[in-house]
């Protein structure tokens, strides 16, 4: 079987190539992203294998069916950028990595919020400087403080209970309860309580349509003044530019990003010799309460291993006619199939399913 790999760095390459001497698969990496004008090097390949900044939309979709691809996996837990409807009109099958390391994200959100708060990106650039004063350094005790959890999955799970571990009181708001967070003492409230009433707010939800810009010009003015919003999950969240007007006035009082909503054309490339075109992002970078991660939650050892063995694994349940079906993504799953409302693969509805 032969797998086409895009978006690949050399860590992907390192981690597949340990991982596929038990598979034994042909397996070829390109650089480059997937999307309408590298399809055509599908051809020939039985299965593709995407990143998170793949643009895997219906035109692609009917390209890859056209070149006999069957199979489309994710190395990602996210799908939000693969057309479901799509896929399914043109009969490719789709399966991702559902949990590979949520501790890793969790642990990259906590460390985001600690940075930010200890303000200790700051102090290392003094420090170095051979400037040892602490003026603007007071950072708060999460201790005590109100932490608002936005999406209680897996990663929302070890968030919260990282921050019970600090002392924080958690409030949450997910629509379904995990009851064993509630027994550990974390409050559900519904989502415009945990806004208002958080010091801390981390989102921990997909992308989908009803939670696309969570965060805007309306649900900020119901935020405590001076919070510090946290995003790790997808850009797409966040109105960047409400975000951006909020800092100006004082209203969030600080933001850490590890994703952005326009993160295909910067992340995972090295720009620095570049002059960066997006004056949103550059706008952003200016200020000194923001700090910014190029999409790495996700980017451990362990994380890498589990991408990788579950990938290649995915392969095989697909070889043998039985894809898990915690693995496999499909239309159905969200519902979606017949009013998501997006411009989908209806057009190519000629290809039976
Ligand atoms: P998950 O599927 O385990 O949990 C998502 C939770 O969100 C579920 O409990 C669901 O009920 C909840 N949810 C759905 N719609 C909601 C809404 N409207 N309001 C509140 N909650 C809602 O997903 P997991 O593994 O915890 O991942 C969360 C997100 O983290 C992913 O979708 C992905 O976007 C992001 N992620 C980011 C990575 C990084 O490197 N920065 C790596 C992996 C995932």
């Amino acid at each position: 079987m032969k797998i086409a790999f895009f978006s690949t760095k050399q860590y992907d390459r390192e981690f597949f190539d340990r991982v596929n001497k038990d598979f034994g698969y042909e397996i070829v990496f390109f650089e480059s992203r997937l999307k309408d004008r590298t399809a055509p090097l599908t051809k020939g390949f039985d299965a593709v294998c995407v990143f998170v900044n793949d643009e895997i939309n219906a035109e692609v979709l009917k390209a890859l069916n056209e070149a006999g691809v069957k199979l489309l996996l994710l190395r990602s837990a996210g799908f939000n950028n693969v057309d479901l409807c799509a896929a399914y009109y043109n009969k490719i099958r789709i399966a991702r990595v559902p949990a590979y390391s949520p501790n890793s994200v969790a642990e990259h959100a906590a460390a985001l919020m600690m940075s930010l708060n200890r303000k200790i990106v700051r102090a290392y650039n003094r420090v170095r400087d051979g400037n040892f004063s602490l003026e603007g350094l007071v950072g708060f005790e999460v201790h005590d403080k109100k932490i608002g959890i936005v999406g209680t999955g897996k990663i929302g799970v070890c968030f919260a209970k990282i921050m019970l571990g600090f002392g924080a009181e958690v409030l949450a708001y997910d629509p379904f309860v995990n009851p064993e967070l509630e027994r550990l003492g974390v409050k559900y409230l519904p989502l415009e309580e945990v806004f208002k009433m958080s010091d801390v707010i981390s989102l921990h939800v997909p992308l989908i349509p009803e939670t696309q810009h969570l965060i805007n010009e309306g649900s900020i003015k119901g935020m405590k003044k001076g919070v510090m919003i946290l995003n790790t999950s997808r850009g797409a969240l966040i109105d960047t530019s409400a975000v951006i007007n909020a800092l100006k006035s004082g209203q969030i009082g600080s933001l850490a990003l590890d994703v952005y909503e326009e993160e295909a054309n910067i992340f995972f490339k090295d720009l620095s010799g570049q002059v960066l075109q997006d004056d949103i992002f550059a706008r952003l970078l200016t200020f000194p309460n923001v700090l910014i991660t190029g999409h790495q939650g996700f980017f451990t050892d362990t994380a890498l291993l589990h991408i990788a063995q579950t990938t290649l694994s995915n392969m095989r349940d697909f070889e043998h006619g039985a894809l898990k079906p915690g693995n496999e993504v499909t239309c159905d799953r969200l519902k979606l199939k017949t009013d998501c409302g997006r411009p989908c693969g209806r057009a190519d509805k000629q290809v039976n399913p």
